[in-house]
């Protein structure tokens, strides 16, 4: 997270990043079309909504932009709008189908038929004595036709029967005192006093008053096995009778870990065999582990969820959403139960919503709404390979032709297992436990190519991945991953050449009262006498100083950035003569959160300028003056090199920008002083600042390059290939 932050800071300043993802201000997750009109051929979406939902302008505004289908969450349960015989009470369920007809929305109309919330007043007589079947079937008979007919306008679909199975562990149902067997129904009163036909009933009354609405049964748990079957049989059983239902409303009051797919697509395949259409009535998705009716509530004041969690309810959003898209053809409707975390039944500190308790959308909301149709189809190549940056003998991670790639981690007490990579923008890969106990995940589509660094988050703690080498990278020594690239030849490490050398070099800093580190990389050849006799002598090297990145150090050019494999192939292909590269830690890592406005660079400048460099030319075989001696940067270290070049133009004659930001012809004071200045990022930064920077060079006068790398984002391929270009046009 930190490294997230600080290095989108560093992206701002460099003006690499596009403004909605600028660190320092909210990401409105919101921003762009609703909800309801990303699924419009798919299915409506819907929310569960209370009195304050429907008074108060801001949430309004959500309502109307996200849904196309409104439920009272409350306001039209018989308990509410008929307390007792004879007395309705329909202020608040009108506001609510008023809110609707005023807007256009369609509703769910629910319930009118639930043991619980219910018109419990039906049962008995004026003197408390239970009543006949038949006069309880008259109530509610009463109950469903006024209800029906004074909303049937702005309905679409009733949820006519609410909760009628029991859930597993179910009890046992009891005739004249005698248990008689395990009963499939929950022992209701409706069900004590009628049986099952109090189901057949209910749905009657409603096709009389509707002939037209939609007809729905309503359960939760319906991705359990045991409960599945029993509402599946019970519709199978109403359905063969002649019973008008409809369809089936799987409420789905799931949470981050349950279910996983194959769970809930065998739920909906199954009841699809019975009817035409499915509705998912009331979703969310706790942080705890309950679903379903078992309710331990999470309230008092909301605290921040972490982020982690928040990762997981993303993802498990995202994949129940792609099986509910696959089944779009007999879903018509997914609803979301109440508008935001502070809404919620379940209590605010369960965050089961896609908006937060102050009503801020998160990236839950992103994610369901830009979903890539093309991805649900898509399946992974099986051609995986372990990874070429694997530790000796290890598997995992593997990746394919494609890109994409899979993990396995062996956490077998683990609750989450993520991995740091992914794609467009999502938190991670969530990994999930297979069979056999191990947490195994791919990569949503193919990674960017090239190399990425990555961790694993087991239960909010970060550790590295065993299965591979670890690079420094974000102020700590990272895992790390390499998808092959197209153009990956260009740094292979070749058997026909001969090599540099990279040595560490300490020398001592009397700025900063300590010693500190570079690493050298020498060309092949170097120091070896050249001519004859009394004319042999040692060559001597132009130099390019060339830094890393914020969270970097002095080994991540020369281990994942394959510094001197990119210089050997260039010197053994003839692309270029031999020269030195010296990579500094460059004093990045120490930069304060929140201070990066103020960083001058001028610490490192006096290692670099008055230490290193005369340690440099005093120890190696250099050539010492300006038209010899190069800077570059990737990143942060782009930042110091625009810095320290401009302020030293003395000492540097050719100059890089690796993602680093730009130069523009009035931040040179003298146009002489440089002869080269090469500005380069991934087409997934910021090109065209890349592009107008180098422009403006050019017609300024100056000999100025850039170059825009083919798919790839903030990341060393970019970098490489920057290298690669930038060698070819030194010290000319
Ligand atoms: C819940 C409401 O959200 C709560 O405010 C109320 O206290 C209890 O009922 N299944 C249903 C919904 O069908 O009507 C329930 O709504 C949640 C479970």
């Amino acid at each position: 997270m930190k490294k997230r932050i600080i290095s989108s800071m560093v992206l701002v300043l460099l003006g690499l990043l596009p403004m909605s993802a600028q660190w320092g201000r909210p990401v409105d997750y919101s921003a762009g079309p609703g909800l309801k009109d990303a699924y419009k051929d798919y299915f409506t979406i819907g929310v569960a909504v209370n009195q304050t939902n429907v008074s108060n302008a801001e949430q309004i505004a959500i309502i109307k932009k996200q849904y196309n289908s409104v439920t009272a969450e409350n306001d039209w349960k018989p308990g509410v709008i008929h307390p007792k015989e004879g007395v309705w009470d329909f202020e608040k369920a009108d506001r609510i189908a008023n809110f609707c007809r005023e807007n256009g929305i369609k509703m769910r109309g629910h319930c009118l038929c639930w043991h619980s919330q219910f018109a419990d007043w039906m049962f008995v007589d004026k003197k408390g004595r239970p009543v006949k079947k038949e006069v309880f079937y008259e109530r509610l008979r009463d109950h469903i036709h006024t209800v029906v007919n004074r909303y049937k306008d702005v309905v679409y679909a009733w949820d006519v029967v609410n909760e009628a199975m029991a859930d597993d562990g179910r009890p046992f149902e009891f005739v004249d005192g005698k248990m008689v067997k395990a009963s499939p129904y929950r022992q209701s009163r409706h069900f004590k006093l009628c049986g099952d036909e109090f189901i057949a009933k209910a749905f009657t009354f409603a096709r009389e008053a509707d002939p037209t609405g939609l007809l729905f049964y309503n359960d939760y748990s319906c991705v359990d096995e045991g409960k599945r079957e029993r509402i599946y049989d019970m519709v199978k059983k109403m359905k063969d009778a002649g019973v008008p239902i409809d369809g089936i409303g799987m409420q789905g009051h799931y949470n981050i870990y349950f279910p996983d797919e194959a769970q809930l697509d065998k739920a909906i395949s199954r009841f699809r065999e019975l009817v035409k259409h499915i509705h998912i009535t009331e979703l969310d998705l706790r942080t705890n582990k309950e679903t379903g009716g078992q309710l331990r509530f999470s309230r008092g004041e909301a605290k921040p969820q972490a982020p982690y969690i928040a990762t997981l309810q993303e993802d498990q959003y995202a994949r129940l959403f792609k099986v509910f898209r696959k089944h779009a053809d007999v879903i018509d409707n997914v609803t979301f139960w109440n508008l935001s975390d502070k809404d919620s039944w379940l209590g605010t500190n369960n965050h089961p919503l896609l908006f937060d308790e102050n009503l801020k959308a998160k990236r839950s909301l992103q994610i369901l709404r830009d979903f890539n149709p093309a991805a649900d189809n898509r399946v992974p190549k099986e051609d995986f390979v372990p990874n070429p940056k694997n530790q000796p003998g290890q598997q995992y991670p593997m990746v394919n032709s494609e890109g994409y790639a899979r993990f396995r981690v062996e956490a077998p007490d683990a609750q989450s297992v993520i991995v740091s990579l992914g794609l467009g923008g999502r938190g991670g890969t969530v990994l999930r436990k297979d069979k056999d106990g191990v947490w195994t995940g791919t990569t949503e589509g193919p990674m960017d190519p090239g190399f990425h660094y990555y961790h694993l988050t087991i239960d909010g703690g970060v550790f590295n991945d065993p299965g591979t080498h670890n690079y420094f990278g974000s102020c700590r020594w990272e895992s790390g991953i390499e998808i092959p690239a197209p153009d990956q030849d260009f740094y292979a490490l070749r058997t026909d050449i001969a090599h540099g050398t990279i040595e560490n070099v300490l020398f001592y800093s009397r700025s900063l009262g300590k010693m500190q580190q570079a690493t050298v990389y020498l060309p092949a050849g170097y120091g070896k006498l050249v001519g004859q006799g009394a004319k042999a002598r040692q060559e001597r090297y132009p130099v390019l100083y060339l830094q890393h990145g914020w969270g970097e150090n002095e080994t991540s050019w020369p281990v994942q950035g394959h510094a001197g494999l990119i210089m050997d192939n260039l010197i053994a292909d003839g692309k270029i003569k031999p020269f030195i590269i010296v990579m500094a830690y460059g004093l990045t890592n120490d930069i304060k959160f929140g201070t990066i406005g103020q960083f001058t660079a001028k610490e490192f400048e006096t290692v670099l300028v008055d230490e290193l460099i005369p340690y440099i030319d005093q120890h190696y075989l250099t050539k010492s003056d300006k038209w010899n001696r190069a800077m570059a940067g990737l990143s942060m270290g782009g930042m110091e090199t625009k810095l320290i070049t401009l302020r030293r133009p003395d000492v540097f004659g050719y100059w890089g920008l690796l993602s680093g930001g730009t130069y523009m012809p009035d931040d040179i004071k003298d146009p002489t002083c440089v002869r080269y200045i090469f500005e380069g990022c991934g087409d997934k930064e910021n090109p065209d600042a890349i592009n107008k920077s180098v422009a403006a060079l050019q017609s300024a006068g100056y000999r100025a390059e850039g170059l825009v790398s083919d798919g790839t984002a903030h990341e060393f391929l970019t970098w490489r290939r920057c290298l690669y270009q930038m060698a070819q046009n030194l010290f000319k």
